[in-house]
């Protein structure tokens, strides 16, 4: 079933698969307020509702070529910060986003739509992919958490050297350095789904609590992250996917997991 809404389009399959398209194509995507309320409110809509994976990705030539320029032209000073901190928080929604996360990355990625696309679980990026933070080119910084989480992802050094230069980065050198996981040949969504259907196969809490133990803890030293993972390793053996994933390998039968 697919709804429709000003910006995207959200489509939930029958196996359990949440598709968010972006559906902005004349203006490539680019990301105003609305696109920003709107997915932040699927996010919110659909968290929590056993959906066992979520691809994000653009309709037509890209995934999102960077927040509205035409939007943002007009800002106050009060305006630009209000705007990025409610990005940040829809971005933030989606880093948190209780499924695993996949941005197939169809075509640009700039600005906000990079900025987004790291604030998905893995990256797979199409052969026309482009990624970068030009904002400087427009006299702006980047303002939803580019400039936190591209360092943390490529580094200090080189995360500099993009921001500042502004230079946009192909496939293949972003699978080089980090940004996205790797370069699919073919249809990405198509990619992206087939990923997701291999990670929905697994048991959806198991899955769920793998994200949890990464996310929740990389802001932790090793000895307060290995606690945080024995306690949600304990957490498993509350579910029925644990008793039915050892009893499906005991009995050398399929599991068949229901992700309570
Ligand atoms: N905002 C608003 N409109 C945009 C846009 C954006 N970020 N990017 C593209 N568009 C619009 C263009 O204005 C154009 O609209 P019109 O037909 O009405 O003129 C339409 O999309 C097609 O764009 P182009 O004609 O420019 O397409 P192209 O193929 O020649 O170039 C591009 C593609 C290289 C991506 C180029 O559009 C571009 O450089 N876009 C801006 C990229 C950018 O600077 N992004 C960062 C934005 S700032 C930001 O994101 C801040 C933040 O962190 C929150």
């Amino acid at each position: 079933m697919t709804t429709t809404y000003e910006t995207l389009r959200f489509e939930r399959t029958d196996d359990h698969i949440g598709i968010v398209t972006f559906d902005r194509p004349k203006a490539l995507n680019a990301i105003n307020s609305v696109l920003v309320h709107e997915l932040g409110a699927v996010l919110a809509a659909h968290k929590g509702t056993g959906l066992r994976a979520l691809v994000i990705t653009g309709a037509g030539k890209a995934f999102a070529a960077g927040a509205d320029i035409k939007e943002m032209s007009g800002y106050s000073a009060l305006d630009a910060a209000f705007f990025s901190q409610q990005g940040q928080k829809t971005l933030g929604a989606l880093e948190s986003f209780d499924a695993p996360t996949i941005a197939a990355v169809n075509g640009y990625a700039l600005g906000g739509g990079c900025e987004l696309a790291m604030c998905a679980d893995l990256i797979l990026a199409g052969k026309r992919a482009l990624f970068g933070q030009p904002e400087v080119k427009l006299g702006v910084i980047p303002g939803f958490g580019g400039t936190q989480r591209l360092v943390r992802r490529v580094g200090r050094q080189r995360a500099l050297e993009l921001m500042m230069t502004g230079r946009n980065v192909r496939a293949d050198e972003a699978v080089k350095l980090g940004i996205a996981l790797e370069v699919v040949e073919g249809d990405v969504v198509e990619a992206a789904l087939a990923l997701a259907r291999t990670i929905a196969a697994n048991g959806p809490a198991a899955v769920k609590l793998v994200k949890r133990a990464v996310h929740e803890t990389d802001r932790l030293d090793i000895d307060a992250g290995l606690a945080a993972e024995a306690s949600l390793f304990g957490l498993c053996f509350s579910t029925d996917d644990q008793t039915e994933g050892m009893d499906a390998f005991i009995n050398k039968r399929p599991a068949t997991f229901t992700g309570r």
